[in-house]
C-alpha cells in the first residue's frame, strides 16, 4: 500500500483544523430518550460499557505519555493535550451518561498507570529508544482509532435499525465523526517518521518484534475485559469479517513496517487476540444460557 507524503507542517495544520472544526460535544446537546430502553440494553451493554470505560481512560493515557515520552514536540502535545484528550473526555461521559440511563452500573476506569509506563519512561531518555517508543505510539494510536471508527460504525448502523434516532443522532454520531481525524494523526505521523528515516533499520526491525511481543487488545488486560472486548467483536457484527476488519485496523503497521507484505498480511498475533476475546464472549454467553 502506498502512504500519503506525510510533513510536520502537515501534521500541524491538520492537527489545528481539527481542534477549530471538532471542539469536544457540546454534553448539554445529547439526547438519551430511547424507544425501548430494555432491547438497547441487550443488544449493546457489552460494547457500551466497554467503550464508555475505554474513552474514560483517557485520562490516565495522557498521564502516560508525558510520562513515556518526555520531551515531545509541540504539535504532539498539542494533539494529546488540547484536542484528542477532551475530545475522547466527553466521548467517555457521553456513553457512561447513555448507559446509566439505560439502566447500567457507572463506568469503572482504570486510572492507575502501569509500571511497565514508567520503565519506558525511563529508557525513553536515550534518544535511540525514545524514537522506537514513539513509532509504537503512534502506531498503536493508529490501531486503536480505527477499531473505534467501525465499532461506532456498526453500532451507529444498530441503532438506526432499531429506530433509535434520539440516541444515534446525538450521542452517538458526534462522537463517530472525531474519531477519523485521530486515525489521521497517527498515520500521518507514524508514515512521516519512517519516510524521513529516523529509524536505522535495526530501529524499525526491534520495533517490529515489539509490536508483536507487546500487542494487546487496548483497555483488555484482565479476562473479564478480554471478554467484554470479545462483546463488541461479536454484538457489533464485527466478528463475522473478522479478518478483512483486522487488516484494516492494522494497515498502518503492516505496511510501514513490513515492506515485504506491502500491507496485506493480518499478523497472526493480533488475529489470535481478536479470536481469543470473541470465544471468552461465546463462553460467557453459553454458561448463561
Ligand atoms: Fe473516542
Ligand atoms: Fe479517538
Amino acid at each position: 500500500m502506498t502512504q500519503p507524503r506525510a510533513d510536520a507542517a502537515r501534521i500541524l495544520a491538520h492537527v489545528e483544523r481539527l481542534g477549530e472544526r471538532h471542539p469536544p460535544v457540546d454534553l448539554a446537546t445529547a439526547d438519551y430518550s430511547a424507544r425501548d430502553a430494555d432491547a438497547l440494553r441487550r443488544r449493546f451493554a457489552g460494547p457500551l460499557q466497554y467503550m464508555a470505560r475505554v474513552e474514560m481512560e483517557v485520562e490516565r493515557n495522557v498521564l502516560e505519555l508525558a510520562m513515556m515520552l518526555p520531551g515531545v514536540s509541540e504539535t504532539d502535545r498539542l494533539f494529546y493535550a488540547d484536542v484528542w484528550g477532551p475530545q475522547e473526555e466527553h466521548h467517555g461521559i457521553l456513553l457512561d451518561t447513555l448507559g446509566q440511563q439505560l439502566g447500567m452500573a457507572p463506568a469503572t476506569p482504570d486510572l492507575t498507570v502501569a509500571p511497565r509506563i514508567r520503565v519506558l519512561g525511563a529508557l525513553s531518555h536515550l534518544p535511540v529508544v525514545h524514537e522506537v517508543i514513539r513509532l509504537l505510539y503512534y502506531l498503536t494510536g493508529a490501531a486503536t482509532e480505527k477499531s473505534a471508527m467501525l465499532a461506532y460504525q456498526a453500532m451507529s448502523t444498530g441503532l438506526g435499525e432499531m429506530g433509535e434516532t434520539a440516541i444515534k443522532n446525538t450521542v452517538v454520531d458526534p462522537i463517530k465523526v472525531q474519531e477519523p481525524g485521530h486515525f489521521a494523526f497517527y498515520r500521518l505521523s507514524a508514515t512521516e517518521m519512517v519516510q524521513r528515516g529516523v529509524l536505522a533499520p535495526w530501529q524499525l526491525h526491534l520495533a517490529r518484534i515489539l509490536r508483536s511481543k507487546t500487542f494487546g487488545l487496548v483497555g483488555a488486560k484482565t479476562r473479564e475485559q478480554r471478554t467484554q472486548f470479545g462483546s463488541v467483536l461479536v454484538e457489533l457484527g464485527l466478528e463475522e469479517n473478522i479478518e478483512h476488519h483486522l487488516r484494516d485496523i492494522v494497515r498502518v503497521e503492516t505496511s510501514l513496517l513490513d515492506a515485504r507484505h506491502e500491507g496485506l498480511a493480518v499478523p497472526a498475533y493480533a488475529l489470535a487476540a481478536f479470536r481469543d476475546a470473541a470465544e471468552l464472549y461465546h463462553e460467557k454467553l453459553r454458561l448463561a444460557a
